[in-house]
């Protein structure tokens, strides 16, 4: 059959080429995100800061590489306008401003961190594509250091501001673990936020479940180097959890959307609270409704993660796979189904992915 669709009769070349030129920077953005995450995982950033004006082969020295590949990624950076070069001396540096977004500990932030979920998009491209032609879903062993990745990710949204901005947004939590409660903290990845409230509270008493073997005992390795007694991690799938009125405080930091049945999963940590209890959940607070979402940090990133990673996972599981944008409105009405009430819900500054929710139960 013919296509009898309508055609457009005019033709905006003037559109069509900067629409060109869009797609043409947008791969090589691509590029350097992907050099970014290169750069973070070898420490050329944290090099590169320590480091006055250097040549390749200072720099490859410095960071133990091989020099070739150094001078071919300081190239990719020059030009991505993140290292600076001087040609008479064949010399790199890395702005102060830059080193600022670019390395642990900068008053930016971090952001190279972020370099890596692209180049995990790519790794599983192919995956990826039989799944759009054979349907089926992912697990989390699909990812090569995902843990690692996520812990990094972690680090910066949860971990930097926990004690500053993270718990204070639970009135009276300080005071509660201070005096000594039952923390659990479900889907806990590599246990950074637990440890970090063990060694802060003595008197509580942690819990850490995952269904990440090596995750697990990576946290079990820190805290046993720690010397923590109060904390526990255990390698366990929350799907169908049904332990009942334990826990006093429960957190999940990005652990509900990519859940079999993220409902079920909220209703259970109703369940294992004990009345009075109180549910802090950090999720992506992206709106359900993707004509919502044209404004929101790193949409098109989310959107791809969603893709290749959280809506496979969830569908890997058996579930419905409802993606890394559900949508803070699907959040809050499943809360309000689980049974919480009195739902408050905060954005944080130092962290504009994300939404935070704080639940009481009253019954
Ligand atoms: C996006 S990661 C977040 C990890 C950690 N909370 C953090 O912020 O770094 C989601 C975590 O939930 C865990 N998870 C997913 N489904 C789970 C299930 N059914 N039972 C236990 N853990 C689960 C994954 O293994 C993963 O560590």
């Amino acid at each position: 059959m013919p296509n009898t669709a309508a055609k457009p009769i005019y033709f905006d070349s003037a559109c069509a080429e900067a629409f060109a030129t869009r797609i043409m920077d947008m791969v090589d953005q691509g590029a350097a995100a992907v050099m970014i995450s290169v750069g973070h995982r070898l420490g050329l950033f944290t090099t590169l800061a320590e480091q006055a004006p250097a040549t390749s082969a200072e720099i490859a020295a410095r960071a133990g590489l091989a020099e070739r590949y150094v001078r071919e990624w300081l190239a990719a950076m020059v030009s991505a306008e993140i290292v600076r070069y001087e040609p008479g001396n064949r010399t790199y540096w890395l702005p102060a401003e830059h080193a600022a977004a670019l390395t642990p500990g900068g008053a930016m932030g971090n952001l190279a961190v972020y370099g890596q979920h692209v180049a995990l998009l790519g790794e599983v491209q192919e995956r990826l594509l039989s799944l759009f032609r054979e349907g089926g879903g992912t697990s989390y062993a699909d990812y090569p250091c995902f843990h690692q990745i996520m812990a990094e990710d972690s680090g910066q949204s949860v971990i930097s501001q926990l004690f500053e901005h993270v718990l204070p947004l639970v009135p009276g939590i300080d005071r509660r673990l201070a005096a000594g409660i039952d923390v659990l903290d479900a889907g806990c990845g590599r246990g950074a936020a637990l440890i970090a409230m063990a060694e802060r509270y003595p008197a509580s008493r942690f819990t850490g479940y995952d269904l990440g073997a090596d995750a697990i005992e990576f946290a079990q390795g820190i805290a046993a180097e720690r010397g923590l007694g109060n904390i526990r991690f255990e390698l366990r799938d929350l799907t169908g959890f049904a332990d009942r009125a334990c826990f006093d405080f429960i957190t999940t930091f990005d652990a509900v959307h990519d859940q079999k049945d993220p409902a079920d999963f909220i209703r259970s940590l109703h369940g294992a609270l004990r009345p009075g209890g109180v549910y802090l959940m950090q999720d992506i607070g992206g709106s359900a409704h993707l004509e919502k979402n044209s404004d929101f940090p790193m949409a098109t990133m989310l959107y791809a993660v969603s893709c290749a990673h959280c809506t496979p996972i969830s569908i890997g599981q058996g579930g419905a796979g409802l993606g890394t944008m559900w949508g803070w409105e699907t959040a809050e009405r499943m809360l309000q189904d689980a049974g919480f009430r009195d739902i408050a819900m905060h954005r944080l500054p130092h962290d504009p992915m994300n939404v935070w929710f704080v639940s009481e139960k009253t019954s």
